[in-house]
């Protein structure tokens, strides 16, 4: 069963309503084969996360890159959708809750292979009397925080062996491992501070499953990642999977960071242009904040694209940023201050594509995208959102 819609008509961007998401598919297979490869390379296998784009088409794409195993997810309804389209292992890699044990419990009920993570004593019990009520399972993997980034328990502190213990002895739960999440990662933006970082979480995150293992706890599942951490990691030993998600589509913060260009950059934001303020110096567009999100990730980095870089409807980068955003108009102007615009080239009714600063925030304003394949589009492709 595919996910795509099979438009019977030639698929044309001119009569696409705007704002719409784009999806460069060349550039998509070219990201996930990159990431295959290092990873393959050294022996390793991925577990992509999903919530860069929520659609079953891209997760294809990126599983067919080889050297993966199952999927990350982020939400329980992506589970459900991935599950519903023959994803059948899965992670959700965010603290569970009680109040999603229901959720999950049907999940495995149907026979998904679902893994849950939590960090903390109480939570390990809540979900071990819920699963033994429910007589059911719950694979369970600790969450470590190995960068002080958010979540997760200290790889060292003795939290780690309590719920470790807890999660082996009581029903209802099994203790499947350790993951973590080098999210600090986002802020590096050197090849020295990268590698550093993938090494300590690796190492932090390999000498927790060994303190389990000393306790006699099994700890079968090591799971690391972030995209700048995946591309970085010189060693895997000892790592049995990592997760990372927006390699695949990239983004203007990920340019930033150095793990790619923006001319590899899979999302656009189709938008038209409504206006010309050529006293402000400024075109505007009807791509505004709900078109391209409030992320402003890049203007604490090195390049501050504004709310997006400039392509025109060919993806050829353009000397424009979108440098402000009402909810519904886009507002564009010269990448260097003293440039005029020529408005000549922006006609009203014109189309052009904006680059987004971080894709997940991007692409969950769309419920479908429009699959670009050397120039040319080809189909629409679906995808999820909500809880
Ligand atoms: C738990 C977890 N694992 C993996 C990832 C993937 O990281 P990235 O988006 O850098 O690829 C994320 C991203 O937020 C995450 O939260």
């Amino acid at each position: 069963m595919t996910n795509s819609e099979n438009t019977p008509n030639v698929i044309s961007l001119t009569n696409t309503t705007t704002p719409a998401l784009l999806l460069d598919r060349d550039r998509l297979e070219a990201n996930a084969q990159r990431l295959a490869r290092r990873v393959g390379m050294l022996g390793g296998v991925l577990r992509p996360h999903v919530k860069t784009h929520k659609c079953v088409d891209i997760a294809r794409v990126v599983q067919s890159a080889g050297h993966t195993r199952g999927i990350t997810v982020s939400t329980l309804r992506e589970a459900e959708h991935f599950f519903d389209n023959g994803f059948g292992d899965i992670f959700y890699a965010v603290g569970i809750s009680p109040n999603k044990f229901d959720q999950a419990r049907r999940l495995i009920a149907k026979g998904c292979v679902l893994s849950v993570t939590l960090d903390s004593p109480e939570m390990a019990q809540q979900l071990a009397t819920y699963g033994t009520n429910a007589g059911i399972t719950f694979p369970t993997i600790i969450e470590l925080d190995t960068d002080g980034h958010r979540s997760g328990v200290d790889p060292e502190g003795d939290a780690l062996l309590e719920i470790g213990r807890l999660l082996h002895e009581l029903d209802g739960v099994e203790l499947r491992g350790v993951m973590t999440h080098a999210g600090e990662s986002y802020h590096c933006d050197s090849a020295e501070a990268l590698l550093a970082m993938a090494r300590l979480e690796r190492d932090r995150t390999v000498a927790a499953a060994k303190r389990l293992r000393e306790a006699s706890l099994p700890c079968p599942i090591v799971s690391i990642g972030s995209t700048p951490t995946a591309f970085a990691i010189d060693d895997l030993g000892g790592v049995t999977e990592v997760r990372a998600g927006v390699y695949a589509i990239f983004d203007l913060v990920m340019a930033n960071i150095g793990v790619c260009t923006p001319d590899d950059i899979a999302f656009s934001v189709l938008v038209t242009v409504t206006g010309h303020q050529r006293s402000k110096n400024w075109i505007i567009t009807d791509g505004g904040w709900m078109a391209l999100s409030r992320d402003r990730g890049t203007a604490s980095q090195r390049v501050d694209y504004g709310y997006g870089a400039v392509m025109d409807v060919r993806g050829n980068r353009l000397p424009l940023l979108m440098t402000g955003a009402n909810q519904e108009h886009g507002i564009i102007s010269p990448a260097t201050a003293d440039e005029r615009i020529d408005y000549s080239a922006y006609p009203l009714g014109s189309q052009l594509r904006v680059l987004p600063n971080h894709a997940c925030a991007t692409a969950a304003q769309y419920d479908t995208m429009t699959v670009i394949e050397q120039g040319t589009p080809t189909g629409v492709w679906k995808k999820i959102s909500g809880w």
